[in-house]
Order: structure tokens, then C-alpha cells, then sequence
């Protein structure tokens, strides 16, 4: 590349860091959200401000630099937002729903202040702030819509398996939101997470209290190599979980254990590639700049070809590997 072409393309980057920024207090304040009610005719940057209780001379310099971005437009004073930015930034129930990536980027780059150290050292931070797992709830937002219209529609069988009655393990439940979305999805189901972060028990808790489902969803509090419930579960679920822990194999095992015989396993994540083409892609760089975040705090997304590994190694043969529209893979193994 020409030198000039390589420092536009380097620019680009850096206007990214800052693009990511501007699309954080536009979703964090419901900038973004209240533009999008707003309309065709727009809003200004004062009532803007005055619906959001901010404050307008800055909501002004928001709105000024989210246009820079192509995040809004400024016509006439009033500020609109595009049906494309709207849908991939707000629409959590679309595949594409970036919003609670760009929350997630934002929120665990607070921590990054350690990373240096941490690549000097090869000690990674000891534990990453409430704040973070909480965030990890909204980026995972995504994988749900992933797991209904794209999972779904791979395993049609699995659909018609989840009938009333049919029981749900979620492993590293996090904050509770899948069950939620699968108790509304699948009426007459009972469900279980488990979860081993207090913080994240907590708020699954209180998100499943608040779904007034606690009498179909239990959150239980414990690791998962000792999950119980020995052939019980028509479906077993790890979403985005699997390689945060140190022994795969181990929770695979014991949620193999827990599901009866015909039942589901089925685990969906995001897999670093080995090919370095695909790598050297866009959804290439966002994989790459994920397994920035999980190398500071000492775990790490793992190959394809490991993640069929553990499977193996818990003696579960023959599992189907399904990569999806969204860049997601789903691993399907029935009992
Ligand atoms: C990236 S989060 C994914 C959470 C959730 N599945 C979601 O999609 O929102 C990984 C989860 O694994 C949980 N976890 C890690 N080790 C665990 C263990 N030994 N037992 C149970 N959960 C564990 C973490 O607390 C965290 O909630």
C-alpha cells in the first residue's frame, strides 16, 4: 500500500476509537433513541438535551461530532437518524444489533489502563469490575437474536423438541437474559442457569423477578463441572462461555450428563480463525480486537479446532459445527 493510503487507512482507525465513543453517550443517554422517535421531522439539539436531561450546549457538540461520524444528520438545525444506523445500533433482536458491542468495547476498555503490565508480565488483571459482566449482558443481547434466527432456523428438529414441558439448562447463565428470551419464546418450558459469579446471580435474579417468571426460570448459584440433574434436560446451553474456563471438557461433560437421551447440546460462541484470510477481514479485525479483552484478564477465544477438541475430549463424538450468517458458530451434538 501506497504510504498515503496506509495513513488514510490508519486515520480511519483512529476515528474509529472515537466513533465508538459518540455511539456510547448517544446509546448510554438514549440520544440515539430519542432521535430515532423524533421521526422524519427531526428534533433539535435543545429539545434533545431537555428529553434527556443533559445538558444542551454539549448535546449540541455531541450532535455535531455524531454527524461527523455519520451517526446522525444535522439539517435545518434538527437532528434525524437513518433507518440503517437506527436498526444495526438499537434493534437488539436483529442479527446485526452492533449496540451492545459498542457498550461492551467502551465499558471493558476502562479496564485497560492494566494492559500493558499485563503484556510485560503475563499476569492478567485479577478481576474485572462489576461493571464489566454487567456490560457483558447487553453484548450478548446479540447472541440471542443469533440463537433464534439463525440457530433455530439450522436445527428445526430442536424447535420442535422444546413442546410444553420440555426442561432448559443454561451453563454460565451470566445475568439471566436467554432464559428470559426462551421462556417467552417457549410457553409451558421450565429452565434452569447456572451461574458461579455472585454479581451475576444477583442480577439474574432480579432480571427473572422482573420477568415475573420465577416460577418457570431458577437460578442456581455454582460451577459447572458438578452441574446435577443427571438426565434431565432436553437442551444444554453454553453461550459465549466455554473458553473462558480453564477446563472445557469438565462442564461439557457434566452438561452431557444432565441431558436425557435424544436431548440437545448445543454450544454457540465466536471463534478466532485459523485461516489467516479470514483473519485479515473485518469481522477478522473485530474477532481480534475481542481477544484483546479476554488476553487481559487471562482467558482467551479459541480456535474451531480446539473448541472440537474439548467436545472429544468429553467423550461426546460427532457433534455438527454450523458456522452462521453473523460470524457466530453454533456446536450441535444430540445425546
Ligand atoms: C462471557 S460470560 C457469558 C454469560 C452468558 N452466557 C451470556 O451470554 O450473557 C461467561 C460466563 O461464564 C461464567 N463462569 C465462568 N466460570 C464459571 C464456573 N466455573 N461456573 C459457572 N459459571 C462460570 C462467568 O461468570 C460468566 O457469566
Amino acid at each position: 500500500m501506497r504510504t498515503d493510503d496506509r495513513f488514510e487507512d490508519l486515520v480511519v482507525s483512529l476515528g474509529g476509537f472515537y466513533r465508538t465513543w459518540y455511539v456510547y453517550v448517544g446509546l448510554e443517554l438514549g440520544l440515539l433513541q430519542s432521535i430515532r422517535d423524533a421521526g422524519l421531522n427531526g428534533i433539535t439539539a435543545a429539545e434533545l438535551a431537555r428529553r434527556t436531561s443533559t445538558e444542551p450546549g454539549l448535546i449540541g457538540d455531541w450532535a455535531r461530532g455524531a454527524d461527523a461520524h455519520d451517526l446522525v444528520r444535522i439539517d435545518d438545525g434538527r437532528l434525524t437518524v437513518t433507518d440503517d444506523v437506527a436498526q444495526v445500533l438499537l434493534d437488539a433482536d436483529r442479527p446485526e444489533y452492533l449496540g451492545g458491542q459498542f457498550l461492551h468495547a467502551a465499558t471493558g476498555s476502562l479496564d485497560y489502563a492494566q494492559l500493558l503490565d499485563v503484556f510485560r508480565t503475563g499476569t492478567p488483571v485479577a478481576k474485572r469490575p462489576d461493571r464489566y459482566r454487567a456490560s457483558i449482558e447487553r453484548l450478548t443481547v446479540q447472541d440471542i437474536a443469533v440463537f433464534f434466527q439463525e440457530v433455530l432456523a439450522s436445527v428445526p428438529d430442536l424447535v420442535v423438541d422444546l413442546k410444553p414441558g420440555a426442561r432448559i439448562l443454561d451453563v454460565h447463565c451470566g445475568g439471566g437474559r436467554w432464559l428470559i428470551a426462551m421462556a417467552r419464546r417457549f410457553p409451558g418450558t421450565q429452565l434452569v442457569g447456572v451461574e458461579f459469579e455472585p454479581d451475576s446471580v444477583s442480577r439474574a435474579r432480579a432480571n427473572v423477578a422482573s420477568a415475573v417468571l420465577t416460577d418457570r426460570i431458577a437460578i442456581e448459584h455454582g460451577a459447572v463441572d458438578a452441574i446435577g440433574h443427571t438426565g434431565q434436560f432436553d437442551l444444554a446451553y453454553f453461550q459465549y462461555a466455554l473458553h473462558q474456563l480453564p477446563d472445557a471438557p469438565a462442564p461439557l461433560r457434566s452438561a452431557w450428563d444432565a441431558i436425557h437421551p435424544g436431548g440437545w447440546l448445543v454450544a454457540l460462541d465466536w471463534y478466532m480463525p485459523s485461516d489467516p484470510d479470514e483473519l485479515r477481514t473485518r469481522h477478522g479485525e473485530l474477532i481480534a480486537g475481542v481477544q484483546l479483552d479476554e488476553l487481559i484478564q487471562g482467558t482467551r477465544l479459541a480456535s474451531r479446532i480446539e473448541a472440537l477438541g474439548w467436545f472429544e475430549a468429553a467423550g461426546i463424538s460427532t457433534p455438527a459445527l454450523i458456522d452462521l450468517p453473523s460470524g457466530a458458530t453454533a456446536i450441535v451434538a444430540r445425546r
